[in-house]
């Protein structure tokens, strides 16, 4: 774990005014409440990093000299947009010392509550404990550490504007095809897909009931799946290729080189 994050934090609070614009419309009942209110952002980071190999919590890896929670956080107190950080840390005692001890040497309104066993589960846990003030819900993985904030604006920007679930998305590169065991059954149409990434923004209203209607045996990989579990639209905008999730070791490797072209 790095033992001195704020070294590089201090700068990024100059614009955290709390008070931003508001350019939705909040006139009518399906906006009340969405204008005026807190922008809160949960950050899942309770994962062990299975896939990343033997080691402390992903979250807590370091990338550059600071844990993949620091750098994604800092992006996070950074956006003009966002006045709440809650991040769902590691459940042991000493996981959530730990993400307390390096959140403290961050600026901005950070929180931090005890994860669960899924993702799922580490996001509810956080949205129960949210403000009654906040609106709007992001919720972000620790393990985008390197998400621009422009992603984070556009996200804000989209749900104040309107859309109750907002998530960031990419054209898919590969071609795609649906297999049996070893035999190709069928080459999906790659046109009409979409790489998912995060921040996903919500009302607070929709992702609460969205969460409130999951099946806690069968978690959803993101949140707006829920959403769509619901029958409720899900609006996408354009995502970033830095805001990859760090998932393997080679994705540890492209985020050094992604952090060295930054600096
Ligand atoms: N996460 C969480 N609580 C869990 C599992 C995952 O908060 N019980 C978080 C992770 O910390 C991560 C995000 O959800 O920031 C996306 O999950 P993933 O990339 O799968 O991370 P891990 O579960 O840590 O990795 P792995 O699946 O390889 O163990
Ligand atoms: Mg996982």
């Amino acid at each position: 774990m790095s033992t001195d994050p704020a070294a590089e934090a201090g700068p990024a609070t100059g614009t955290d005014t709390g008070a931003d614009a508001d350019t939705g419309p909040d006139t009518t009942g399906a906006d009340r409440g969405r204008g005026r209110g807190r922008v809160a952002v949960i950050v899942p980071a309770a994962g062990k990093g299975e896939r990343l190999g033997p080691g402390a919590p992903k979250a807590l890896r370091e990338l550059g000299g600071f844990p993949l929670l620091v750098h994604a956080v800092r992006t996070l107190v950074t956006a003009r947009s966002v006045d709440l950080v809650v991040v769902a840390a590691p459940p042991s005692a000493e996981g959530v010392a730990e993400v307390q001890r390096l959140l403290a040497d961050l600026p901005g309104d950070t929180r931090v509550v005890a994860g669960g066993d899924t993702r799922q589960e580490s996001v509810a846990l956080a949205l129960a404990t949210l403000p009654e003030d906040c609106d709007v819900v992001l919720v972000h993985d620790a393990a985008r550490a390197l998400t621009p904030v422009d992603v984070v604006e556009a996200v804000v920007a989209a749900v104040r504007d309107g859309a109750g679930a907002v998530i960031p998305v990419l054209p898919v590169a590969d071609t795609i095809k649906a297999v049996d065991a070893d035999l190709v059954t069928a080459t999906v149409d790659r046109s009409t897909l979409r790489a998912v990434q995060t921040p996903q923004g919500f009302t607070r209203d929709i992702l609460t009931k969205a969460h409130a209607a999951a099946d806690p045996t069968l978690p959803a990989t993101d949140d707006a799946g829920l959403v769509e579990a619901l029958g409720l639209p899900v609006r996408t905008v354009p995502g970033h290729a830095e805001a990859f999730k760090i998932t393997t070791p080679f994705d540890l490797v492209l985020a050094e080189a992604v952090l060295r072209r930054r600096r």
